[in-house]
């Protein structure tokens, strides 16, 4: 029950201060967290013109009384904490006094709140000044921010587009929605609702409304306890490992919190699953005694200080790794398959120290020359004057890669079943805006509505399967730096490339062999794949002398 009072400066000066509001999205997240703090079950986020122009936070929480909205507004005005030790026992997202104050000051403020059953109140604000006071009836709070940093020109140019802001926004939704699944959000822009999430059973079904049921199914759940300190772990099983760090969250004790030892504590459970260059999804549910970890460290609450950083760490570690084994163990069982070479050569001991590629490496290959296979990724290939090792992923990214760019439109597959994925909706507006440009790669797509995309076309040298995959990537690819070196057009390709070429580890067959080698001597660059890696080595019976130190 809010109960507002103002921090003594002692306590206010313990604090860790700083500038809470960068942007529209910081405003959506404190005033969404404020809802959390009111025990609101459903909270309704409506921006305009990507929160520049407008944001309208409703909530269905305690609400305020009169007394508590006319403080509500001030600096360190809070009924989160009282005193100095308060601080070393949070429970609530808040406790700093700080946002509505600092949000106040930089735009006009509309607060409607009210407990229910009893009178409510109507304020408004202009650059933190209060305006005017009436009646109105209200059962919950609704704030609402117009012209963000109208009275700090300075810092409105510093805004980014309103649809990067957009995403910003639908990130902080998400985030505060993967969090806290037993209430229902509801993000409308410019009228149009964004993204809707019903009230859910948990955490589950809370990340199945987010990204649907295929991303679910390629995660494993796990949960473990030890005194003070839960975890409730979704985490990638290997038919889930990204080319980037996406959708990976850590929540404590429902904040979303940025922490590099868990992050590590996560890489180090899959130490010998995870293939180089990939990432796991995860999503870590944490729960610690709030006498074991200070929020307040940094003046956004992102990150915090753990007690025992390191009883964490471990704990983190040694539960995952047990969720994941299981997984390992198929890993292994994989590369054995029948097919694979039986004389396993340890690859990376094998290619240390090796002669760089060479280059313009004039390679005629005939099918009837002898190749094996080491491991399930190596085709070594005799003939030329030497010996060639080929890394067939790398090898078919690189024909993949330039036949996207090459052909584009005309090597387009159209799916005889249109296929719906569902994405984010930061992704989903992304891949809308560039489907121009995805049609230039192969992909068709169109509209679906809540966050669904519906595939008409794939490049058709992929297979459809990975498709919910491949869209999520493509989305970080064009949120990402792009520059004269690093063509846009050129990152999808690789992208694309990349998933259909890791699509299992299968053996390929001797024609399959032969067709991989031609391929790729008929590439533009056959020695590196899009990434830079190399495609195969060359070793030169000169070269092989050398090692074995004949020369
Ligand atoms: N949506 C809301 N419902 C009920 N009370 C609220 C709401 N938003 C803010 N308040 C009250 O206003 C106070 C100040 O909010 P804020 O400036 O965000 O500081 P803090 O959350 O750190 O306490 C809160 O402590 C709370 O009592
Ligand atoms: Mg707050």
């Amino acid at each position: 029950m809010p109960q507002i009072s103002i921090l003594s400066p002692e306590l206010c000066n313990k604090i860790a201060a700083g500038e809470v509001i960068e942007r529209p999205a910081s405003i959506v997240k404190e005033l969404i967290e404020n809802a959390l703090d009111a025990g609101s079950t459903e909270i309704t986020v409506e921006v305009g013109h990507g929160g520049k122009r407008m944001i309208r936070v409703t909530d269905n929480g305690t609400g305020m009384d009169r007394e508590d909205a006319l403080l509500c507004f001030r600096q360190h005005a809070t009924s989160k904490i009282r005193e100095y030790d308060d601080l070393f026992n949070i429970r609530t997202l808040g406790f700093r006094g700080e946002a509505l104050p600092s949000i106040a000051a930089v735009s006009r403020m509309k607060i409607i709140t009210g407990r229910k059953g009893a009178a409510g109140t109507a304020m408004e604000l202009q650059g933190g000044e209060l305006k005017e006071t009436k009646d109105a009836p209200a059962a919950g709070t609704s704030v609402e921010v117009r012209d963000l940093f109208f009275n700090t020109p300075a810092r409105r140019k510093f805004l980014k587009t309103e649809s990067t802001e957009l995403f910003h926004i639908i990130d902080a939704v998400t985030k505060e929605g993967l969090s806290n699944p037993e209430t229902a959000f509801s993000l409308i822009v410019d009228n149009n609702e964004t993204v809707s999430l019903a009230k859910a059973a948990g955490l589950r079904e809370r990340i199945m409304q987010v990204y649907g049921e295929e991303f679910l199914a390629g995660l494993t759940e796990t949960a473990a306890a030890t005194e003070g300190l839960e975890m409730q772990a979704f985490v990638s099983t290997s038919s889930s490992f990204r080319n980037t760090r996406s959708h990976q969250f850590i929540f404590l004790n429902r904040r979303p919190i940025k922490d590099q030892s868990v992050s590590h504590a996560v890489y180090r459970a899959y130490e010998g699953i995870l293939p180089p260059d990939k990432h796991p999804l995860y999503f870590l549910y944490l729960r610690l005694d709030p006498q074991k970890v200070d929020f307040n460290v940094h003046p956004t609450k992102r990150e915090v200080r753990f007690e025992d950083k390191e009883a964490v760490y471990r704990f983190i570690v040694a539960h995952l790794r047990d969720a994941v084994k299981q997984e390992r163990r198929e890993y292994v069982r994989e590369f054995s398959q029948p097919g694979a070479d039986d004389r396993e050569i340890d690859a990376q001991s094998f290619s240390a120290g090796m002669p760089a590629v060479s280059e313009n490496l004039e390679f005629a290959y005939r099918p009837s020359l002898p190749y094996i296979y080491l491991g399930g990724t190596f085709i070594a290939v005799s003939g030329r004057g030497g010996l060639t090792v080929i890394d067939h992923h790398a090898a078919h990214e690189r024909i993949l890669f330039e036949r996207l760019l090459n052909s584009g439109e005309s090597s387009s597959r159209q799916l005889l079943f249109p296929r719906q994925v569902q994405v984010t909706g930061k992704e989903y507006g992304i891949l809308i805006r560039n489907s121009e440009l995805l049609k230039t790669l192969g992909f068709e797509i169109d509209e679906f509505g809540k966050n669904t995309i519906l595939v008409r076309s794939v490049p058709a040298e992929i297979e459809d399967a990975d498709i919910p995959g491949i869209l999520p990537d493509i989305a970080a690819g064009l949120l990402d730096e792009h520059t004269a070196a690093k063509p846009l057009r050129h990152d999808l390709a690789a992208r694309i490339a990349c998933h259909s070429s890791v699509r299992g580890r299968k053996i390929l067959s001797a024609e399959e062999v032969t067709r991989l080698l031609e391929d790729l001597d008929s590439t533009k660059h056959p020695d590196q794949c899009p990434h830079g890696r190399p495609t195969r080595i060359f070793y030169s019976l000169h070269d092989l002398d050398k090692l074995f130190k004949r020369k």
